[in-house]
């Protein structure tokens, strides 16, 4: 949803910001931009398309100014083009602004600066911060973004540059995120900590309401008030190999691959106690999950966890649906917040409402220091790593490990089932060393137009997850489908020419998905079925199958996901799509 970064220090700003750029590029990919302070002048350039078009423009121009901002963007006001591109300046091009997020008054304020004079050359709301802050200059760049800030309407990160203090960067966090990284003499600013991985490790996240006045020996904090926050520097537990490719075509093929090792290192977590929740699930009324996308599939598998370990009613509501609703929530409710970046405003909004009408909010993220890390009462994290692939994989399978020790933390088998969880890595290596084969069958449905997902109980999410993945990264249409509900409707969809996937693990459901899988053949359906090794009736009935190793049925969701994931990601590359940054999508969604 737009990736910022700034450098100011001692070295040529373009090499940090084209490299932070490159690792931002999954926040948003339809144009780019940078704008660098040369000669005490502002120098920007900026390109329709992926920052290698921004590289390529820049080829062969010696810049050398050492404080500097970039962009990465997704669009929301203006279409993509280079006039909507960022950095944006003011009419003097002394100011230059890049940001994220959404200036939700900006026709309002667009019209007050016309009549004043100024003239807009975009159809961004991102125009009018940098005509504002101009506007409102009076020889301090601090002095004149806190004037401003009172103006602004909407949840926004910003960050300000200006040749006439060619010394220093402001940024501002309200609502998106905007992490600063401490260097030696130099300083950095981001969207995210993997643009500052390359270059140090100690980052300071900034909240809601806070202003960064970086220069190179020095970073101070300010509130939207002016005054002075004292802030902790966290050392991000990341490595930059992590957020690496490490030999693998794509990120999100690597990301799959390692999930034997994140899942491992997120149970660990808990098997060392690292994390004691203060309070019981079953103190509570009920456990209400809150999440979108992925982060809400690895809700409903928790549902069923949770329900059975922990004997508490659960409710899983989509974040974007929740915040509007009258839900009535109360103090005797958990709320569980399910995400990734940490930074989603459909969830962090849904969960903030819900703490403020007395729920005990636990959250579950991968993004240490994210605001909703923050915000929570309680925060269980995934030890993923960066997940730098727009599509989730890794980072599902962390929090199905999370949410799973979570629901189990008061049984007085706690030991036992951590430990067969632990095991359940061994096996989905096992998985993965098929994937040849599951590469096979993937391209053989390469040319499907739609697709159908079925499964039943803890199969269920994974078919919903399944379709998911093979949408957001292949286009083709597919539908996740609870099975038993595919006579109540989607049955009218199947022919021939609609491949149907079966999700068919030996569980209390398993008699049942297979009168469903009948169902499908007596209308020329063709299906392909995870199921079991050996597993001949499905074998007979399927016109492929993929075979997963046997598993308690708790835990098949570890193993079942992984062969759809694998599904999504060889068609998508066997049909030359952008895997790793599919059209339209962004990483992380900090806009309702
Ligand atoms: C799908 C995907 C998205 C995210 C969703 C929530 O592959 O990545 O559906 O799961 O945008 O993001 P987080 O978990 O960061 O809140």
């Amino acid at each position: 949803m737009c990736g910022i970064i700034g450098y100011v220090g001692d070295n040529p700003a373009i090499f940090v910001l084209l490299q932070g750029l490159e690792r931002l590029e999954y926040r948003g990919y339809d144009s780019a931009g940078v704008a660098l302070i040369e000669d005490e002048k502002l120098f920007v350039e900026k390109k329709v398309g992926k920052i290698r078009e921004l590289v390529r423009s820049l080829w062969g121009k010696p810049l050398k100014g050492t404080v500097g901002i970039g962009h990465t963007r997704w669009a929301t006001h203006g279409e993509p083009c280079e006039i909507n591109a960022h950095p944006h300046t003011d009419m003097k091009g002394q100011f230059a602004v890049v940001h994220n997020g959404i200036i939700e008054n900006y026709l309002e304020l667009k019209q007050e600066l016309t009549k004043q004079g100024v003239e807009f050359r975009s159809q961004t709301d991102t125009e009018v911060i940098a005509h504002l802050i101009a506007l409102n200059y009076k020889g301090d760049l601090l002095e004149a973004v806190l004037s401003v800030l009172p103006k602004l309407k909407g949840a926004y990160a910003f960050v300000v540059l200006s040749s006439l203090e060619p010394y220093r960067i402001v940024g501002v966090r309200h609502g998106n995120p905007l992490v600063v990284g401490l260097g030696d003499g130099e300083n950095f600013i981001a969207s995210d900590i993997p643009a500052l991985l390359p270059f140090t490790k100690k980052v300071i996240p900034l909240s809601d309401g806070e202003v960064a006045d970086l220069r190179k020996d020095s970073v101070d904090i300010y509130d939207f008030e002016g005054n002075r926050v004292v802030k902790e520097v966290i050392e991000v537990p990341w490595d930059i190999i992590s957020a690496e490719k490490g030999g693998f075509k794509h990120f999100m093929l690597k990301e799959i691959f390692e999930q034997p090792r994140t899942t491992a290192d997120t149970i660990k977590g808990f098997i060392s106690r690292e994390y004691t929740l203060p309070v019981s699930l079953n103190e509570f009324r009920r456990v209400l999950i809150t999440a979108c996308g992925t982060s809400y599939h690895a809700g409903l598998v928790a549902k069923y966890w949770i329900e059975k370990y922990a004997k508490v009613p659960v409710e899983v509501v989509y974040a974007s649906e929740l915040r509007y609703s009258d839900n009535p929530i109360n103090e005797k409710d958990l709320v569980l917040a399910i995400s990734q970046s940490g930074e989603t405003a459909d969830t962090r909004f849904s969960a903030l409402a819900a703490k403020e009408k007395g729920a005990f909010l636990v959250s579950v993220v991968n993004v240490v220091g994210s605001a909703l890390d923050r915000e929570s009462d309680y925060t269980l994290y995934t030890h993923a790593g960066p997940e730098i692939g727009v599509a989730a994989t890794k980072t599902f399978t962390a929090q199905l490990a999370a949410l799973y020790c979570l629901a189990v933390s008061q049984s007085p088998e706690r030991e036992q089932l951590m430990a067969k969880l632990l095991s359940v890595t061994s096996l989905m290596e096992e998985i993965l060393s098929r994937a040849e084969d599951i590469r096979k069958i993937a391209l053989s449905y390469s040319s499907a137009k739609n697709m159908l997902y079925l499964g039943r109980y803890l199969s269920y999410p994974i078919a919903l997850e399944g379709a998911l993945k093979l949408k957001e990264i292949s286009y083709i249409h597919a539908e996740g489908y609870p099975a038993g509900e595919m006579k109540h409707g989607p049955i009218a969809l199947i022919d021939e020419k609609m491949p149907v996937f079966v999700i068919a693990p030996r569980d209390r459901t398993y008699e049942k998905i297979l009168s469903n899988v009948e169902e499908v053949l007596a209308r020329k359906g063709n299906v392909i079925a995870i199921g079991f090794e050996g597993d001949e009736h499905l074998r007979q009935k399927a016109k492929d199958v993929i075979s997963i190793p046997h598993v308690e049925e708790d835990l098949s969701p570890f193993l079942t996901v992984i062969p759809t994931q694998l599904f999504a990601y060889y068609i998508a590359d066997f049909l030359g799509l952008d895997v790793d940054q599919p059209r339209n999508l962004a990483k992380t969604v900090t806009v309702e």
